[in-house]
This record gives C-alpha cells, structure tokens and sequence, in this order.
C-alpha cells in the first residue's frame, strides 16, 4: 500500500464531518472509544475492510467488531435473542461486544466476520465514536488500531505511532478511560465469555442470573485475541514479580518503588485505564525486558492479566 499521509482530526464537529467523509469514501479513520483506540472502516465495503488487514499487518482469520450508534441499529446486522436484550439493555452503550447469529440480508462484507456465521457487535460508549457513528449512519468494523501482535492504543499518539502513513485519519479523543478491550460474550449455546475485557464478568453474570462459560481451548481461535503471542511490546516481559532484576524496567502495582506504576492505591480500574499506555512507554525507554508486579485476579484484574499473559507469551 502506498503511504498515506495521515491525518489528525480534532474533537469537534469539523472533525466529526471529515472523519465521517473519509468512511463514506472507503478510508481507514482511527477513532476513540472507551476502551481503546479503534480502526474504522465502512463494514458494507470490502474494499475498505481489507485495508483494515493490510495496515495492520493482521492474520486474515481475525473477524472484527462492529461498532453501530444504537440497539435499534444492531438489530439490522443480527438475530437479537432475550438474553441479547438483557445485556444490551444493562450494559450499551459501553464495554461489552455480544456474539450473535449474523442476520442473512446483513449486508456486510464476509471479511468482517473471516466467513462465521456469527457478528460480534458492539455500541461504544465513547462521546465521539456515539457521535461519529451517527453521523456516518452505518456500521463501523473496527479493531484496535495498533499493528498485529503489538501494544493496544490508548491514545491518538499511539496509534500514529504504530499506523502514521498506513491509515487516512485519527479523531484525537484524548486518552481512553477504560484502557482495556470490551469484554466479548457469546450467547448460543448458552452465555460465555470469550475474552474478558473492560467490563467486568462478575457484572454480567449478575444481569444474567446465571455463570457466564468459560471459553473452550485448544479449538480454532474464536476470539483471536486468544492467540497466545499478542499485545506484545518488543521488550521480553516477565510478570508476578515481587522486585525487578537488574537491567529490568518496573512496572508497579500498589505502594512501593517502581519505574512506572499502574495503580499506587491498588485500584484495578485506575491500573486497566493505564495498562497499555505505560507498556508503551516502557517499551519506548528502551528497557531490554519490563518485569510487572502481581495484579489481583479479580473484576478488571482479569482482564489485565490476561494481556499481560499474552503480552508475556513466546513470540510466535
Ligand atoms: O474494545 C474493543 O473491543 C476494541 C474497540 C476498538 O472496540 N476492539 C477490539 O477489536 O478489541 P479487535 O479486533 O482487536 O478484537 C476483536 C476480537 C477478536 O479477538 C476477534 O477474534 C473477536 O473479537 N471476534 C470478532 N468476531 C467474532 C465472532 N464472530 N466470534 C467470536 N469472536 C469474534
Ligand atoms: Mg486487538
């Protein structure tokens, strides 16, 4: 792909309008949402969602979430079960992608789904993404705008760190307040969670009344960020570490001496929001590996540890 010069659109109206032109036009527009920064493209059109994969760099058996303003708008695109309204009603806009039955007369092109017969679709809390999504009128497919296997963007430096001259435009939103991927919940057979993310589990299995399965491994990759070797900084990464060894960068949790600490207070929420972006900055300092402190495995916690064990995984 020939490079781009990529725009940075500012947070208003005028940016919006622009951000929403180059969508409608086929263009590749990184926007904020609440979780992480997002790679849009036009769902409808194939052209623009293999652009997605080309400036990512991305395996091509990843299906992507679509991003749509409203309940009303995702019931064009899917079957829309009982419980799919319980959990939409509870938690949209917000944090959470459900996996649903794609509708037949969807419309989308295959590449957004790798050919499943299933749409993982999501309404983003984010004030821009709401509005952009409005004024665009259609679905939005968009991954984390970070090249494949790297570090998830927080903010619009990140992105064009990772994409400058392979995308058309960012919307900078400032930095992402939940900082971590929208928890991903499938519902047939029954509900399970196949990737645990920025809204806690324990809150949807209380909406559901009922335990949310756990995803099965060892099958094909469903939810691909299950791919063990992902999110990864170029520094080696060794996790659950009481004190960092020589040579090491710090990345703390709770009180004590660290390079950079996710939380001083121990709260995970404030630790998800800066997960990614102190990655980030590690990495760039240059550290030959980054040792991070124990995270509790609980709520949010979850979520952390779980990138932070991919990020941690053999490089494949
Ligand atoms: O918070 C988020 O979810 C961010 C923002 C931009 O919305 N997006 C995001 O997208 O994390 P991405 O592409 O990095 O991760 C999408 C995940 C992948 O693990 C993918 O395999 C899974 O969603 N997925 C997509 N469609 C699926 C489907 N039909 N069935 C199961 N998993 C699916
Ligand atoms: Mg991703």
């Amino acid at each position: 792909m020939p490079p781009l010069s990529t725009e940075t659109l500012a947070p208003d109206e005028g940016g919006i309008a622009r951000a929403a032109a180059l969508l409608e036009g086929g263009g590749l527009v990184a926007l904020p949402t609440e979780t992480v920064y997002g790679l849009g493209a036009d769902a409808r059109n194939g052209l623009a969602v293999a652009r997605i994969f080309e400036a990512k760099g991305r395996p091509r058996f990843n299906p992507l979430i679509v991003h749509v303003a409203s309940i009303q708008a995702a019931q064009r695109y899917v079957e829309w079960p009982e419980q799919a309204d319980v959990l939409a009603g509870a938690f949209w806009p917000g944090p959470l992608t459900l996996v649903l039955p794609l509708r037949a007369d969807a419309g989308l092109s295959p590449l957004v789904t790798a050919g499943l017969d299933t749409l993982a679709i999501r309404v983003p809390a984010h004030p821009l993404a709401r509005r952009l999504l409005e004024v665009f009128g259609g679905p939005v497919a968009a991954p984390s705008a970070n090249p494949s296997g790297r570090i998830s963007p927080t903010t619009a430096a990140h992105v064009l760190a990772g994409l400058s001259g392979r995308i058309d435009a960012v919307l900078d939103g400032g930095p992402c307040p939940v900082g971590v991927e929208s928890t991903i919940v499938g519902l047939s057979p029954r509900p399970a969670l196949l990737r645990p993310g920025g809204l806690p589990s324990e809150a949807i299995e209380a909406a559901l009344g009922e335990a949310l399965a756990a995803h099965e491994d060892g099958a094909a990759p469903t939810a691909p960020g299950q791919l063990a070797s992902h999110y990864a900084p170029k520094a080696g990464m060794r996790l659950n570490a009481e004190i960092p060894r020589e040579g090491e960068a710090f990345l703390g949790f709770g009180p004590g001496a660290c390079d950079l600490n996710l939380s001083e207070s121990g709260d995970l929420t404030e630790a998800a929001a800066n997960l990614f972006g102190h990655l980030h900055q590690l990495d760039a300092s240059g550290a030959k590996a980054i040792a991070v402190a124990p995270i509790p495995d609980r709520g949010l916690g979850r979520a952390i540890n779980d990138r932070l064990r991919r990020a941690a995984a053999p490089r494949t």
